[in-house]
């Protein structure tokens, strides 16, 4: 099993750049700057990776990403991802990445994007795997601020193919960047969010009807409201999913609780991510693995779940349609234990 969820083809649709650091290099680069970690090996890093909940973890996340200073680290991080997608049988990337919780600490923006889309580019030619940048505003930061990192993007929004929204949800609703948004999708940008995690249904609603998200990222929520859930299906709006995430931020208290492959079953448009990988035990094959063995996903169910990628993707058409042809051929000729 583990072997046919590496070889179909699959696209990741909510990834945290800075959630990929690994220990080791968080340790290199803090080393290199000559920074100050509070754990000086990689076990005990490791070890200190335990969350009550998304704010204990957001702590943690945003202080490693301090040893983040040149473009070289912003390319080493995406580098690093890109080789181990590749590795797992992921074609397409559309990743997140936090400028403000860089630029706050008076790194430019071009050197953040610069690195990232260096490596970027590279895995295209490298590994043949296509992508798409996804610029977060952290919610917890005012509405001001994310619209001053909104113009210091638009110079640069050839490169750039949506807005998000991440960071802690609690107090902090969609309406508040209702405008930041609406300026975003006036020049262009698409538009996604995370809501659901652990804010209500309702962010979720207004997530679609204020912001006017592509998809949501999340959305596990979206069942305490079940009109919310017909209104998911009818309009097939994709829900990126992160079940590894959800269990170490005790949104459930175990993959076996998750709601996805219930959602799946209705005929929902979900699909399956890592979220912030280094720190959540596990890439996207182990978040497929856990749906599996865990949930008792079917070998057909995490079919549909790769197919649903694609189609919550960001491509063109015709290579949607190239990579469900990619997968069926996959299926046709591998069989499955
Ligand atoms: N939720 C909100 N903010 C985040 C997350 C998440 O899952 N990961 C990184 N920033
Ligand atoms: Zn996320």
């Amino acid at each position: 099993m583990e072997a046919f969820i590496r070889g179909l083809p699959k696209a990741e649709l909510h990834l945290h750049l800075e959630g990929t650091l690994e220990p080791a290099l968080a340790l290199r680069l803090a080393r290199k700057h000559r920074i100050e970690l509070p754990h000086s090996t990689i076990a005990e890093l490791q070890h200190s990776y335990q969350f009550t909940d998304l704010q204990s973890f957001l702590d943690i996340y945003l202080a490693a990403s301090k040893v983040l200073r040149d473009e070289d680290d912003f390319h080493a991080l995406t580098s690093a991802y890109l080789r181990r997608a590749h590795s797992q049988g992921i074609v397409h990337v559309e990743v997140f990445f936090d400028p403000q919780s860089h630029t706050e600490r008076d790194i430019a923006f071009v050197t953040v994007l610069g690195g990232i889309r260096r490596a970027l580019l590279q895995g295209e030619r490298e590994f043949g795997i296509s992508h798409r940048l996804i610029l977060c505003f952290l919610r917890h930061l005012s509405a001001a601020e994310a619209m001053r990192t909104l113009e210091q993007a638009l110079p640069h929004k050839a490169m750039i193919a949506a807005v998000g929204l991440d960071s802690t949800e609690s107090g902090h609703p969609p309406a508040k960047f209702a405008d930041v948004f609406e300026r975003a999708r006036g020049e262009g940008l698409l538009a996604v969010a995370h809501a659901g995690e652990e804010g209500p249904a309702s962010y979720v609603r207004d997530a679609l009807d204020l912001l006017k998200v592509q998809r949501i990222d999340h959305g596990v929520r979206c069942e305490e409201d079940p009109q919310l859930v017909d209104r998911l299906l009818r309009e097939r709006i994709p829900l990126t999913m992160c079940p590894l995430s959800n269990v170490r931020l005790k949104v459930f208290p175990r993959v076996a609780d998750h709601n996805i492959r219930r959602l799946l079953q209705r005929g929902l448009c979900v699909t399956i991510n890592s979220d912030d990988p280094a720190y959540f035990g596990g890439y996207l094959n182990e978040n497929y693995l856990a749906v599996q063995q865990q949930l008792g996903a079917t070998p057909d169910e995490l079919v549909q779940l790769a197919r649903n990628s694609f189609e919550a993707s960001f491509l063109p058409t015709p290579q949607k349609s190239r990579w469900l042809r990619a997968i069926d051929d996959y299926v046709r000729r591998t069989p499955v234990q």
